[in-house]
């Protein structure tokens, strides 16, 4: 509890101080003008109220400088809370760059959370204070919200797709953790923890536990597994990919699509490039990828992104495959695929670089 204000959760995370001064900003100015408003309301019902019951009311001049001042202080109130909002928003919803990416997955009726090193948890999270953590949300039935009171933050989780929140705890504690969407018959019950430790502490919880392995390891793995690396990665006698294009890089580039346009490889590109690889096929390719769709859970399918994610970052659309343009054949844009500077022998033996 909040010592000051007693009614208040606790406030633990970096955002949390500026959620609380634009809430109680926004409060006090609704209340004063709920007041003023309903006050006024009383005394002139009082005030100019009929006395006889032939009385007619008297035309009232209001002066234009009233008229005036009434609609632009408001709005003037409104866009300066709308701008102090944006930002606090925007704030809350961009992560930061340094910030470590977890991923939890929602289901009924539970929280799957897991670590980058690999550990997994249900219902409770631990987490280093002074860090900046991204989780990566998804659910694998229905819409659940992630939410930390204390932190201020609250993010649904969406089944098909990814969304994202990021909180900084700013001192050790044991925090609530809800769903905030009603979700079925034990929405009530789908509650945790967030665990905010001591990044020393952290440390010493990280190696006590069955750790298993990395996100990017696990993901590996399954690119094995799975033969992705049959398409992805071997090249024919001449050097040459032909049957789908090298993924180093990819993460984050911008990609040339064959139907023309581009798209963006991030997390949702990927995912649905898995699931429904005729979606968005890339310039210079043919439709020949089967769905893994029924294949992979939603955590090997973070698993398999945060892969494709070790193999390096893409900058601008240098390392995209097919990028010269609409007029390049399937043949020039293999060919671009060789020159890209990523090695295409880059196979899973580097999965601990991210
Ligand atoms: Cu999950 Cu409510």
């Amino acid at each position: 509890m909040n010592p000051e204000l007693p009614f208040f959760p606790e406030a633990a995370s970096t955002v949390a101080g500026d959620v609380d001064v634009l809430f109680i900003t926004w409060s006090v100015i609704s209340a004063f003008f709920t007041l003023l408003i309903a006050g006024l309301i009383v005394y002139f019902m009082a005030r100019y109220r009929r006395r006889h019951p032939e009385e007619v009311g008297a035309r009232e001049r209001t002066a234009l400088w009233l008229e005036v001042a009434w609609s632009v202080i408001p709005l003037l109130i409104t866009l300066v809370m709308f701008v102090w909002g944006t930002r606090v928003y925007f704030k809350i919803y961009r992560p930061p760059a340094d910030a470590i990416e977890y991923t939890a997955v929602g289901k009924q009726w539970m929280w799957k959370l897991q670590h980058p090193e690999g550990q997994r948890e249900i219902n409770t999270l631990h987490i280093p204070v002074g860090q900046p953590i991204k989780l990566k949300l998804t659910s694998e039935d229905v819409i659940h919200s992630f939410f930390v009171p204390a932190f201020r933050v609250k993010q649904d989780a969406v089944p098909g797709r990814y969304t994202s929140v990021w909180f900084e705890a700013t001192k050790p504690g044991v925090y609530h953790l809800f769903c905030a969407e009603y979700c079925g018959g034990e929405h009530s019950r789908m509650v945790g923890s967030v665990i905010a430790m001591e990044p020393q502490r952290y440390e010493e919880w990280l190696a006590g536990g069955a750790g298993g392995k990395s996100m990017v390891a696990s993901g590996a793995e399954l690119f094995q597994q799975l033969a992705c690396d049959t398409c992805h990665r071997a090249a024919d006698n001449t050097g040459r990919l032909v049957r789908g294009p090298a993924l180093d890089g990819v993460y984050g580039s911008e990609v040339q699509l064959a139907s023309g346009g581009t798209a963006v490889a991030d997390d949702n590109y990927l995912r649905e490039s898995i699931l429904n690889p005729n979606a968005k096929i890339v310039a210079g390719w043919q439709p020949v990828m089967p769905t893994f769709q029924g294949q992979v859970s939603e955590e090997q399918l973070t698993q398999l992104i945060a892969y494709v994610r070790s193999l390096g970052a893409g900058e601008g659309t240098a390392a995209a495959g097919g990028t010269g343009g609409p007029s390049h054949g399937p043949l020039d844009s293999a060919g671009g695929q060789i020159d890209s500077p990523a090695p295409q022998t880059a196979g899973p033996a580097k999965p601990e670089q991210q």
